[in-house]
């Protein structure tokens, strides 16, 4: 694999991929545009952080107006994630019907529906609903923002713009955060819930301000207004050659369901929905749900104190996926993401020292919120933004939308598994054993990545990739597939 020092510009693909010049640089005109049009759908990455974070101050309150049982508090907290299943489910074949676009503005309705729903939900039931529409809503968005921007990015930037979502993502757990805590003295949860109404309004008017993606209308055979989008987008001398890289990854059979099983996307198959699935069971989501609890399980018992310990993980979050943003396109991927799940092994490994020892109080309670920090730190700059990223690039364009569906879809499953199985798996195990067994996890993911995921910085969208993990084959490969080969 090569190497090159940070800022170095225009870094020539890893991945296996020839760049060519319309790839690799971002034109001065019509950046401007594309910025834009990333600002406009990380507002989808902001609803989804809002929209899981939200519930952790509200269900204080609900469970209380609608006298919950512990069982049915589990399923108001958990609907979101079932409502996320069906909404990846569905998204890779609208994304493909609809447009990435188009199918945003739906999202941007639903999430709006979904939070009014929820703030005006007269029992439990209803809003039980209301909170799986808006996760159907989280679902579609959570890969077509990533899917969207990817396509529109140019290639030396696309790492960054493309973890401007987890940016706003991540903020949006922090902003709900915040709206909890400010509307809490009141009991106000409705308004907690319907305040996500803003955003989902600016997010759905901005996106009549934005292009369709121009691989998305070559694909539906619209190659006119494809070379006009490109033309708005990058500089002239790049348009060409663009559209016939889209065209020429495009003259292949019809996308169909079945080919995501031939051998020839399997190795893809298997690093998507294998990264998807360890960026949930490395733990993430038991801090993001449950930080209050495990700070209460340190010892930060008053309340003020366990919240504003959550507002700092939720600060920490956003300020590492701030620095992964920066390092994205220089150093790679790769070397984030194997720095990430090694940092999350050993701060994991800290954490359950910190439980298995008596008196977790005072000191120890200390290094318990350092070693949560330093989790979701190494998170942050690693496995955080480069899950949806790579989820974006190693699919060839044909089959994208829906190869990312599944990807998407594993992804929440294993969150919601994660989620109904932690505080059991702290009661049966104990705390120090369960944060182990997700520093171990993280381990095996270590090995994962090292040997299985491709680089991807600076390679051409439309192509594919040859490369595996460590042992990286160069050399372009035009057939339109993503071959990588472990
Ligand atoms: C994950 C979410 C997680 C969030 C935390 C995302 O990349 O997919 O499950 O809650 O990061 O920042």
């Amino acid at each position: 694999m090569t190497h090159h020092p940070p800022g170095t510009p225009a870094a020539p693909p890893t991945a296996g991929v020839t760049a060519t010049g319309h790839g690799t640089a971002p034109a001065a005109n019509g950046i401007g545009l594309v910025y834009l049009a990333t600002a406009v759908s990380a507002l989808g990455g902001m609803l989804f952080g809002y929209d899981i974070g939200v519930i952790s101050g509200a269900i204080l309150f609900i469970k209380k107006a609608f006298s919950l049982s512990p069982g049915l508090e589990e399923i108001v907290v958990s609907s979101v994630l079932l409502g996320s299943l069906i909404g990846a489910a569905g998204g890779g074949v609208l994304a493909d019907r609809l447009g990435r676009r188009r199918l945003l503005i739906v999202t941007a309705a639903v999430f709006g529906l979904g939070a009014i729903g929820a703030a005006l939900a007269p029992g439990t039931a209803s809003l039980i609903v209301a909170r799986v529409v808006a996760g159907a809503a989280i679902g579609a968005a959570s890969f077509v923002a990533p899917l969207y921007i990817s396509e529109l990015a140019p290639a030396a930037i696309r790492g960054k713009l493309v973890s401007i979502n987890q940016v706003a993502l991540t903020s949006g757990i922090v902003v709900s955060y915040l709206v909890d805590y400010a509307f809490a003295p009141s009991h106000a949860w409705r308004w907690m819930f319907a305040l996500a109404v803003v955003p989902a309004a600016a997010f759905g008017i901005g996106l009549l301000f934005v292009p369709n993606s121009p691989r998305w209308l070559v694909s539906r055979g619209h190659a006119g207004r494809a070379r006009a989008v490109l033309g708005r987008i990058r500089a002239a001398d790049q348009v060409a050659g663009e559209l016939a890289d889209i065209e020429h990854s495009l003259a292949q059979q019809k996308p169909h369901w079945s080919e995501l099983a031939s051998p020839l996307l399997r190795p893809a198959m298997i690093v998507g929905v294998g990264l998807a699935i360890a960026q949930q069971v490395t733990g993430i989501n038991t801090v993001i749900y449950y930080a209050p609890t495990i700070f209460k399980f340190a010892g930060l018992s008053s309340a003020p104190a366990a919240i504003l310990a959550s507002v700092g993980v939720g600060v920490v979050n956003v300020a590492l996926t701030l620095v992964a943003m920066q390092l994205i396109d220089r150093i790679g991927r790769r070397p984030l993401l194997l720095g990430s799940l090694a940092g999350m092994a050993l701060s994991l490994a800290v954490l359950g020292l910190a439980f298995s020892l008596p008196h977790v109080s005072g000191s120890l309670g200390l290094i318990a919120v350092v070693s949560l920090m330093a989790y979701v730190g190494s998170f942050a700059i690693g496995l955080g933004p480069v899950f949806w990223l790579l989820l974006s690039e190693i699919y060839p364009l044909r089959i994208r939308s829906r190869a990312m569906s599944i990807g998407t879809f594993a992804n929440w499953a294993a969150n919601l598994i994660v989620a109904i199985s932690f505080l059991t798996l702290t009661q049966v195990l104990g705390k120090p054993a369960t944060f182990w067994l997700y520093g171990a996890v993280s381990v095996a993911a270590w090995l994962f990545a090292f040997f299985l995921v491709p680089e991807t910085r600076g390679a051409v969208l439309n192509r594919s990739r040859r490369t595996g993990g460590r042992g990286s084959r160069h050399g372009p490969c035009d057939d339109g597939t993503a071959r990588l080969a472990a």
